[in-house]
């Protein structure tokens, strides 16, 4: 059936220019094309010609190949300078007054007419052109829609909020795809967060830019999505899925202005389908976030837990040794002191602080009587107090929170010359916590009173650590502890305060 039947006074979309210096072939060209329902307008003048189409909207160009002041070629050549979608039927009185081919080419002209006193080829051509217009506007219309929607999207994935991610989806969709209206309907099952109490009874949470589906319209979809993909429905409303791990949740229904096309169905397909990442997406942000929370909650719980662990056994080491008392924080904040100043990082330092507290934890195993003596050890008891490191390792290693300091309590005895214990380990073999702890451990000893021996004075205590460099202790760490030693004030502050 032909597209442009001549009924009078139908029109379609569609306009032609005709230009000819012959007014009599104008009047007859704009009177058959109009009865064929198209918006003709004539020119006789050829310059006049080319302004009417570089200010208005023409589709087709009918011209005269033979004109004066210039022929049809030069028109078009003009015309091509500023206009490259316009369509150029060539007309010509006679075969061999028309242009060669290589002109038709070049000039891109689409069709070629010889005139005659039947116009049905004519038509046929412009017919032809139409086809062409038709299939280059949907592509422009869908390039158009693909841009707006390249373009919308990454601003939609920073919004927080469904409602408002809903909302600008919608609005979005009705946008581009030239709507009057239309919906956003996502089924609660699907939703995993913010539930209302009764959404069993109303399964949708719908959003809607004019009137609001009914529950049966909905349910119905439901089915036919699955089976069809995308569903036209009366009154111009096109629907697609929203999917959620390969299954239907929700629908994006838009009512467009007219029938709906072969384009604008595409179109809301890919658009529901960017729309479904953007929701699930955003969902699942949320949930992340409140799971996150409530690691946290549980974190902050074992910290808790964790401190009061540290205190109860900090109390229990107290209580065994009342003459080392203050000696433990004493060691432990002088080795987060080097280690700060070695550049470590928190985990780092953290392990040293509680370490230093319980690197002598394993004394509680030494009896009373060799822990509490006065004069010298004999060699079977000195014996006996070598075994706290390992000990203190042993009881550490039963609380999973300690796993990281059992092997540094074990060898904070140790010495850089391979003659400490337990191991015998040498240099790098030490864990570098342990190293540290020993210079801190050996200065506090000598700087302290201790049952048998009162304090060796810091001057005797500096001279003994240098004299221990690369036998007893790690070089590098002396020099590192006496640089710390130099800012007296800070030091005597914070001892001050760790006796409080
Ligand atoms: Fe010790």
């Amino acid at each position: 059936m032909r597209k442009h039947q001549r009924v009078a006074g139908v029109t379609n979309s569609y306009s032609i220019m005709a230009l000819d210096d012959d007014p009599t072939m104008t009047l007859t060209l704009q009177t058959y094309f109009r009865r064929s329902g198209y918006h003709v307008d004539v020119e006789n003048d050829p310059y006049r010609a080319i302004e009417r189409i570089r200010d208005g909207q023409y589709d087709i160009l009918l011209l005269d190949f033979l004109m004066t002041p210039i022929c049809g070629d030069q028109v078009v050549e003009q015309i091509r300078s500023f206009n490259q979608d316009l369509f150029i039927i060539l007309l010509t009185g006679h075969k061999s007054m028309a242009p060669p081919i290589k002109t038709i080419r070049d000039l891109d002209i689409q069709g070629y007419y010889e005139k005659s006193d039947r116009f049905d080829q004519l038509e046929l051509l412009v017919e032809s052109c139409i086809k062409s217009i038709k299939q280059m506007r949907t592509i422009q219309n869908y390039q158009q829609g693909l841009t707006e929607m390249m373009e919308t999207m990454p601003r939609i994935y920073n919004l927080r909020g469904r409602e408002e991610i809903a909302q600008q989806l919608l609005e979005t969709a009705v946008g581009f795809l030239d709507g009057r209206g239309g919906y956003l309907a996502l089924c609660w099952e699907h939703l995993l967060d913010h539930r209302p109490a009764n959404w069993q009874a109303k399964p949708y949470l719908v959003h809607a830019i004019g009137a609001e589906p009914s529950l049966e319209e909905l349910d119905q979809l439901s089915r036919r999505l699955q089976e069809e993909g995308i569903v036209q429905l009366e009154d111009n409303w096109i629907v697609a899925p929203i999917i959620s791990e390969q299954e239907v949740a929700g629908y994006m229904g838009i009512q467009t202005q007219e029938e709906p096309q072969y384009y604008q169905r595409q179109l809301l397909g890919i658009f529901a389908r960017q729309a479904s990442s953007a929701l699930w997406n955003a969902m699942l942000r949320r949930l992340l976030i409140e799971k996150n929370g409530e690691l946290v909650e549980a974190n902050k719980v074992l910290r808790e837990n964790y401190e009061e662990v540290v205190t109860a056994m900090r109390l229990l080491v107290d209580t065994k040794d009342i003459y080392t008392r203050g000696h433990s924080d004493r060691v432990s904040y002088y080795s987060v002191r080097i280690a700060r100043a070695m550049g470590k990082d928190e985990d780092f330092c953290e392990r040293l602080r509680v370490a230093g507290l319980f690197h002598d934890i394993g004394k509680i195993g030494v009896s009373d009587e060799i822990l509490f003596k006065d004069s010298r050890l004999t060699d079977q008891e000195y014996a006996q107090m070598k075994e706290h490191s390992a000990n203190g390792a042993r009881i550490l290693s039963a609380i999973t929170q300690f796993q990281p300091i059992v092997p540094i309590v074990r060898a904070h005895h140790e010495r850089v010359d391979g003659k400490g214990y337990p191991d015998g380990l040498r240099d790098e073999q030490i864990p570098l916590e342990a190293r540290i702890i020993s210079v801190a451990d050996s200065y506090d000893a000598m700087t302290s009173n201790r049952r048998y021996r009162s304090s060796l004075g810091e001057e005797k205590a500096v001279s003994e650590l240098l004299a221990g460099k690369g036998a007893q202790f790690d070089s590098g760490l002396v020099d590192v502890f006496l640089q710390v030693l130099q800012d007296k004030e800070t030091l005597q502050k914070d001892l001050a305060s760790l006796e409080e």
